[in-house]
């Protein structure tokens, strides 16, 4: 990924032309593109190195999460893709990222960062209640990432809302990848748990990701370029 662009945008579509075309639109325009289960479930790996070949990095935002040996052969089966980011749910647990972590390690040099889900920006702490976590977003937030940590992950996704926490607690080198991400005045949608761009850089963010701001704009190109010249304002 690109130190100067830390903006991935979330290509959730299921139509490979269109996937192809914002690939294409996007290189020079963001940091990385994300592909999540939308369009892997429908075009698997061969749709992955269509996409790829606009030659931008990818985060493979697959939110693995299942028993360690599983998930660990669900990232062995994902690393000649050779993306630059796969993700699993922190709360498969300790075992299971650690598994992720050291299945991750046999690629080498050319190793993904695995990074831990904490808890979705599209939940805020009333759906928290609801599957029954007692306490604040932010202390669940923390818990796990603080897990992720101990597991040896590179670092977490979480909301804006938790990055000045999550530094201070876990250091400037574990990555925080922020989605929930809406530049001033655009529809938030689903997401509740929102900031802009430069807000959430500000705070520290290393990676932001970013969909249907950049890919539902008549020109997503343009979009991009537009969110990255709010970051040097
Ligand atoms: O379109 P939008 O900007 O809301 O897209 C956000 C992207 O980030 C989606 O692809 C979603 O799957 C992903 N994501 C998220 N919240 C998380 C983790 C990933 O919104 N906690």
């Amino acid at each position: 990924m690109t130190s100067e662009n830390p903006i991935f945008c979330a290509l959730d579509t299921t139509e490979l032309g269109r996937a192809i075309a914002l690939a294409r639109d996007l290189e020079g325009k963001v940091g990385g593109l994300k592909i999540g289960m939308e369009f892997f479930n429908a075009h698997g790996p061969s749709g992955y190195y269509a996409v790829a070949e606009a030659g931008l990095p990818i985060f493979l935002d697959l939110k693995l999460h299942d028993i360690p040996n599983t998930v660990a052969g669900g990232i062995r089966a994902v690393l000649p893709l050779k993306p630059a980011i796969v993700n699993v749910h922190t709360a498969g647990g300790k075992a299971m990222m650690r598994a992720a972590a050291d299945a991750a390690n046999e690629a080498g040099g050319a190793r993904p960062l695995i990074i831990g889900v904490t808890m979705l920006t599209s939940l805020d702490a009333s759906d928290l209640a609801d599957t029954g976590v007692t306490g604040t977003p932010s202390d669940h937030v923390r818990r796990l990432a603080a897990l992720a940590a101990e597991a040896g992950l590179d670092g977490v996704v979480c909301s804006a809302h938790e990055i000045e926490i999550l530094k201070r607690d876990l250091g400037r080198g574990f990555k925080l990848i922020v989605p929930g991400i809406r530049p001033a005045g655009s529809d938030v949608a689903d997401q509740k748990r929102v900031m802009t761009p430069a807000e959430a850089l500000a705070l520290g963010a290393d990676m932001l990701v970013i969909g249907r701001p950049i890919t539902g704009a008549g020109r997503p190109g343009d979009a991009a370029q537009e969110i990255v010249r709010s970051l040097a304002a």
